[in-house]
């Protein structure tokens, strides 16, 4: 009988904010691909009694390229096991799940995907940036800061009265607020960094397109950490400052 994969999101570090789904399919799994998952939610590998095969990055290169991960989850399947592809935040967030259950289904692979907290919306809400606000920017943007092909339009989003909110952000963060600017964008709005949320050491950078870069690197923020761009920074400084009132 061929088994199944379920392509599981981890979410964004606490282990309490795994789904109960994606916790009951890791403790029933047979084998487990992992990434290196951030924070304490890889504590829920000591869970289970799965084969455990690390497949995430390790110092800038891969241990495995996408289509060998691709291979073993088809081929580990297709023996009849339970496989589950565990990765952090949501899967098909920046996380190339996309590509997973695209290849399982060319090769008539059953799958489920069991969504995760996304570290785009919940990283800034544990700054205590609501991702939206009604008196902020009517639309939110989601980028990945390794916009590698060139194909991401920076004068229609400069212009387009949106919360910009950058994964994968940091090594490029000159090069994006440069391009917003450039394009339009006001040098004065807002911009907050949040390196490792929801861990001990989660740490804020509050600054604005025209300063942050200068503030990131002399804080020396290293990844993973989420950038947003827009006003809705501001709902965070104002909670700081009632607090800080009372
Ligand atoms: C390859 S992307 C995967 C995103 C993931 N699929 C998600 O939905 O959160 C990795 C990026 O997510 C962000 N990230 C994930 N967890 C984070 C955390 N706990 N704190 C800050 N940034 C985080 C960082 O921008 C990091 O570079």
């Amino acid at each position: 009988m061929r088994g199944k994969v379920f392509i599981v999101g981890a979410g964004p570090g606490k282990k309490d904010l795994l789904t109960i789904r994606a916790l009951n399919v890791i403790k029933e799994a047979d084998v487990i691909l992992y990434d290196d998952l951030i924070g304490e939610v890889v504590e829920v590998l000591n869970e289970t009694k799965a084969e455990l095969i690390s497949v995430g990055k390790r110092k800038g290169f891969h241990k495995f390229e996408q289509e060998e991960i691709n291979r073993m989850l088809a081929d580990l399947a297709k023996a009849g096991k339970k496989v589950v592809r565990l990765k952090g935040g949501d899967p098909f967030v920046f996380g190339r799940g996309g590509e997973e259950i695209e290849f399982l289904a060319k090769e008539g692979i059953e799958f489920e995907y069991v969504p995760g907290v996304t570290s785009a919306i919940a990283v800034p809400g544990a700054a205590g940036i609501p991702i939206t606000h009604r008196n902020c920017d009517p639309a939110v943007v989601f980028i990945t800061g390794h916009e590698a092909k060139g194909r991401l339009n920076w004068s229609a989003l400069a212009k387009l009265n949106a919360t910009i909110v950058v994964l994968m952000g940091l090594s490029n963060i000159e090069k994006i607020c440069k391009n917003l600017i450039e394009n339009g964008k006001d040098p004065e709005t807002p911009v907050a960094v949040i390196e490792r949320g929801f861990s001990k050491d989660q740490r804020v950078v509050d600054g604005t397109l025209r300063d942050i870069v200068e503030k990131v690197r002399s804080m020396n923020v290293s990844p993973p950490a989420v950038i947003v761009v827009g006003n809705v920074v501001d709902i965070m400084r104002t909670i700081a400052k009632v607090r800080s009132e009372n």
